[in-house]
């Protein structure tokens, strides 16, 4: 008997979309399944200004194939720099959705992010006003605080005391990687949300190491012990209204990731969908799938849930997906969850 699902359309809350050909790549690969997503803005160089974000949004648009339905939903990259009269306008005018802290250095193209935070209290004063999330990339910096420790140190030293010094400021956690990051984003109140990537709730640490390095498998936060994706999995699939998804898909080139000094980010865009669809059941959650993926995110961010729905489809045989797609001259690994997968979005 052939099983079928049917949601509301999803929303992705985190996403790497880039420029130029890759832009043109993978946006298809979202677009054919999400209404909306989070644009992340860390090109380089970064959206930091009202003016950046047009520009970025309306090649977004340009790059977006006709008869696809695509709302991107722009980000400001928050520097000491950043000003809070620009921001505001921005948000009026409808523009930006959230703006985007990275703590200088924390991962791919985030030289330019805070070091101290008294520089940037004017803004997230403003936002706390004005209830404008701040979605924050949570990972402590410091070469001290081991890479696999990073996220828990960050809750406890930046993150609790950064709340605590703006209330009313609207977090988003985002894809937290530990059971520290679960917790603390089920203790928070009505302020507080976390996404949750696709491929956290598939890999471990182990993924990465073990039989020979797997660069496609590496990306910040990194994938913590098995007890970490196991709390992920537990978030995700609850039902709870603080966790959504935000599949962190962050393409780049083959060329880049197989390297000597490999690039952080794995390219989910594609099938998430899918490898969603068989986590959910495998935890016997296939019901609560909506939550995570179509309804806790609009909430948090005061929109409206999508009205278009999606119906998914339980294969007998496993559904094949492309092992890369071609960007310009470059192709970009598909994430590959090691097992197989039957469901499709039909
Ligand atoms: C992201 C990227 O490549 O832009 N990489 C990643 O591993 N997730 C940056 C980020 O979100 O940390
Ligand atoms: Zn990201």
């Amino acid at each position: 008997m052939t099983q079928t699902l049917t949601l509301r359309r999803p929303d992705d809350w985190h996403l790497h979309l880039r420029d130029g050909a890759m832009l043109q790549a993978v946006l298809p690969e979202t677009a054919r399944h999400f209404a909306r997503a989070i644009i992340m803005p860390n090109l380089v160089p970064p959206v930091v200004t009202a003016a950046d974000a047009t520009a970025y949004r309306d090649r977004i648009l340009a790059a977006l194939p006709a008869g696809m339905d695509f709302t991107p939903l722009m980000t400001l990259y928050l520097t000491e720099g950043t000003d809070p009269a620009d921001v505001a306008a921005a948000h009026e005018a409808g523009l930006i959705t959230a703006l985007k802290l990275y703590p200088a250095g924390a991962t791919t193209n985030s030289h330019g992010g805070v070091r101290d935070f008294d520089k940037v209290r004017g803004v997230l004063e403003l936002m706390a006003e004005r209830g404008i999330p701040l979605c924050i990339h949570g990972e402590v910096t410091t070469p001290e605080v081991d890479i696999f420790d990073r996220e828990a140190v960050f809750i406890d030293t930046v993150l609790d005391p950064l709340r605590r010094t703006t209330p009313g400021l609207r977090v988003v956690m985002e894809h937290i990687t530990t059971k520290q990051g679960v917790e603390y984003a089920r203790a928070g109140g009505a302020d507080l949300a976390a996404t949750i990537t696709t491929h956290h709730l598939i890999i471990n640490r182990n993924h990465i190491l073990v039989g020979g390095i797997k660069p496609h498998y590496y990306c910040l936060p990194v994938a913590k012990r098995e007890e970490h994706r196991l709390a992920l999995r537990a978030a995700a699939t609850s039902g709870d209204a603080r966790f959504f998804l935000g599949t962190d898909s962050a393409p780049h080139p083959d060329r880049l990731k197989e390297h000597a000094c490999g690039c952080a980010g794995c390219f989910t865009a594609t099938n998430t969908m899918s490898l969603l669809a068989h986590v959910f059941e495998e935890d016997g959650a296939l019901g609560r799938l909506e939550a995570f993926a179509s309804l806790n995110g609009p909430a948090f961010y005061r929109l409206p849930p999508n009205e278009a729905r999606i119906t998914m489809t339980k294969h007998a045989a496993p559904v094949t997906f492309p092992a890369s797609i071609p960007a310009g001259d470059e192709t970009v690994t598909v994430f590959d969850p090691g097992y197989p997968v039957h469901w499709a979005v039909d």
